[in-house]
């Protein structure tokens, strides 16, 4: 009998990070690589929110916190949610924990049993079904295709709704593909929602500042207020602001799953990072006026890769609305036999052929639940994408 627990046994680890790891291995050993799989923007995390947490500490704010937040960043969130998206939430809504990660791993945590279904859009971020899995509940993916450009349809939604569904997960701009629901399409979604109202929805609006040319962002409690009631809307600092490393994300909803979100973090980290907490705050009060160009940098960064991918015959790669990833298929690709003899039987033994024969690092889209795609991050310089694309170019070129 193993001493480990049986929901450890239900779960794997999370493969974005092993390909990152790998990555650093074979870079410290003095391999040549490029990668192109962390989720995290290559750039500082701005002076004034480092300066925040600097003064933080000179104050003596070093000590344990309210569990799931200090007053001032539940009322600098519910402004955010304000101002940004229309939505009105008073702090009692509101959870801060250490990262994107927690918030959603608690109300997971808090809201699943047995035999309960979570609805995920596929392909989705490695985490959510893992996730779902450890808090007990049962993944239920809904295969978006690369026709609809990464998107659910509202009959796949409706026809994978059961009476035992607890959540819909929702992501846009999603990790990995960057596909972005229009408000269109986000409300034709709602709309099924609205017809099904034991289904809640968490929204995962990580990525709400990457997008690019003219796509409005929109979450759904937003587009339908009718949603308000069984909606955790789920955001963090992370990626808009390049603060991956202070472990500081969000949830707003109704107050008595905050409430029990609240009583998990209290008996497991107790409280995210004070010091973080006083940077995020000063994240979301200060000033806003680099996010736009920080964006604008990202969509030239995505022009190039797609262009630079999409020139490769065999390779399709739809133009994403935001986020930092680019998705394509290598479907024309299976069969084939690379310039060192690698048969190409899935997009993990392409990757991993890739990533030996090129040094280029990027993740099979199996661990995203779609193949055969493989996951760009295009979060690094261009100087590195570009090198990174051409040897994707003459990898593929070579295969026979
Ligand atoms: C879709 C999505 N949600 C949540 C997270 C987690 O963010 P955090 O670093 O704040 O835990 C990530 C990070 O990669 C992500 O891609």
């Amino acid at each position: 009998m193993s001493f480990l627990s049986d929901a450890l046994s239900r779960v794997k680890p999370s493969p974005t990070i092993a390909v990152t790891t790998l990555a650093q291995e074979l870079k410290a050993a003095g391999q040549d690589v490029i990668g192109l799989g962390a989720g995290e923007p290559d750039f500082d995390t701005p002076a004034n929110i480092k300066d925040a947490a600097i003064a933080a500490i000179h104050a003596g704010k070093t000590k344990y916190t309210a569990p799931d937040g200090i007053p001032e960043l539940k009322q600098a969130i519910c402004a955010k949610l304000a101002r940004e998206n229309g939505l009105r939430y008073t702090p009692a809504q509101v959870s801060v924990g250490s990262g994107g990660k927690q918030t959603l791993y608690n109300a997971l945590m808090a809201t699943l049993n047995p035999g309960d279904e979570v609805l995920i859009p596929a392909p989705y971020w490695v985490s959510y079904p893992d996730m779902v899995l450890l808090a007990g509940g049962t993944p239920v993916t809904i295969e978006a295709s690369l026709e609809t450009a990464f998107k659910i349809t509202p009959d796949q939604l409706e026809a994978a709704i059961t009476p035992k569904t607890k959540w819909l997960i929702f992501n846009s701009p999603s990790n990995p593909t960057g596909a972005g629901y229009s408000r269109a399409e986000l409300k034709a979604l709602t709309d099924v929602l609205m017809r099904h109202p034991h289904v809640w929805v968490m929204t995962d609006d990580m990525y709400e500042h990457l997008a690019y040319d003219d796509f409005e962002f929109c979450t759904p409690a937003q587009v339908e207020p009718g949603l308000y009631e069984r909606t955790l809307t789920c955001n963090g600092v992370s990626k808009a602001y390049a603060m991956t490393g202070w472990r500081i994300g969000y949830a707003a909803g109704p107050e008595p799953l905050i409430a029990a979100m609240r009583k998990i973090q209290s008996q497991s980290t107790s409280n995210p990072c004070s010091i973080s907490q006083w940077a995020a705050v000063e994240a979301l009060n200060g000033p806003q006026d680099y996010l736009a160009p920080n964006a604008e940098m990202f969509r030239r960064r995505r022009d190039l890769v797609v262009s630079m991918l999409n020139a490769i015959e065999g390779v399709t790669c739809p133009v994403p609305e935001g986020a930092f990833y680019v998705y394509p298929s290598i479907k024309s690709l299976i069969g084939k036999t690379s310039a060192a003899g690698t048969r190409i039987t899935d997009d993990e033994s392409f990757c991993r052929a890739l990533l030996e024969e090129t040094g280029v690092a990027v993740v099979f889209g199996a661990a995203f639940g779609l193949s055969p795609n493989f996951r760009v991050s295009y979060a690094t310089s261009d100087e590195a994408l570009t090198e990174a694309c051409t040897r994707i170019q003459s990898f593929c070129a070579a295969l026979s």
